[in-house]
């Protein structure tokens, strides 16, 4: 399938497929979007929940591009640095140097003090755990969800899921009650899943999986998206 650069409304570039519609990130803007639904309502929201936390760990379904994990690495050098953080990367087809260097990520203001640690991040071997810095170790998975479902190898258990798969209208096989049930049993008590998806099928369905959900204010362009809590056992 044809996959182009575009810029978003931002001004920050994502990848697009023009024969389906589809893009990595929002065209409102890449960067806001990411920004705003897994750094602000993600991270910063577990945060400030949870402030006890001496170590985090997360799982983005969906890896692509890096661009959540660089911006998580900003946020918690800026915020929390002596966090410690282990991040998995599920992605099941990755995206090319090629196309990394053509998104042009690290001259992002956000990105730009950040250019080793998002190249080490892209260098890093797939399945193996890498150390970009003595705080952020990233473990990047390559294999589809539904495959990594059912295999057998030790899973981790996360504080926080960044769902980012492509929409349940081009890829309604990665938004299945199956796979938040899969997500549910990985997340900790008190764990958080956030996705920029609203739609109610997804929200119910991921009531059915045993989160709390809530629909809260979406990035700009998108009115509303969702978060989830797996509530302390009494
Ligand atoms: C919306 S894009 C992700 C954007 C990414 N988080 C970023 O910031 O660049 C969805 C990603 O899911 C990956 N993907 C597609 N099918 C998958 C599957 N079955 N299992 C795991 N990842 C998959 C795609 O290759 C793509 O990188």
């Amino acid at each position: 399938m044809e996959r182009k650069i575009i810029t978003t409304r931002d001004g920050s570039k994502t990848i697009h497929f023009p024969e389906i519609n589809e893009s990595y990130h929002s065209q409102h803007g890449a960067l806001q979007e990411a920004l705003h639904v897994f750094i602000k309502s993600g991270l910063s929201h577990y945060l400030t929940n949870n402030p006890e936390k001496s170590t985090l760990s997360i799982l983005e379904v969906g890896w692509g591009t890096g661009l959540n994990a660089i911006l998580t690495f900003d946020f918690m050098q800026q915020n929390f640095p002596d966090l410690k953080v282990n991040y998995y990367g599920l992605e099941a087809y990755p995206v090319s140097m090629e196309e990394i260097h053509a998104l042009k990520y690290v001259e992002l203001d956000t990105i730009k003090n950040h250019r080793q640690a998002y190249l080490a991040m892209h260098e890093a071997k797939w399945n193996e755990v890498a150390s970009i810095n003595s705080n952020f170790s990233l473990q990047k998975l390559k294999i589809t969800i539904q495959d990594w479902q059912t295999i057998t190898d030790t899973k981790p258990h996360v504080d926080l899921i960044y769902f980012d798969a492509f929409g349940p209208r081009v890829q309604p096989e990665m938004w299945t009650p199956a796979i938040f049930e899969f997500l549910f049993q990985l997340t900790k008590e008190n764990g958080v899943f956030v996705t920029y998806c609203s739609k109610g099928q997804v929200r119910r369905d991921l009531i059915a999986a045993g989160f709390d959900m809530e629909k809260i204010a979406g990035p700009p362009g998108k009115r509303e998206m969702l978060r989830g809590l797996k509530k302390i056992e009494p």
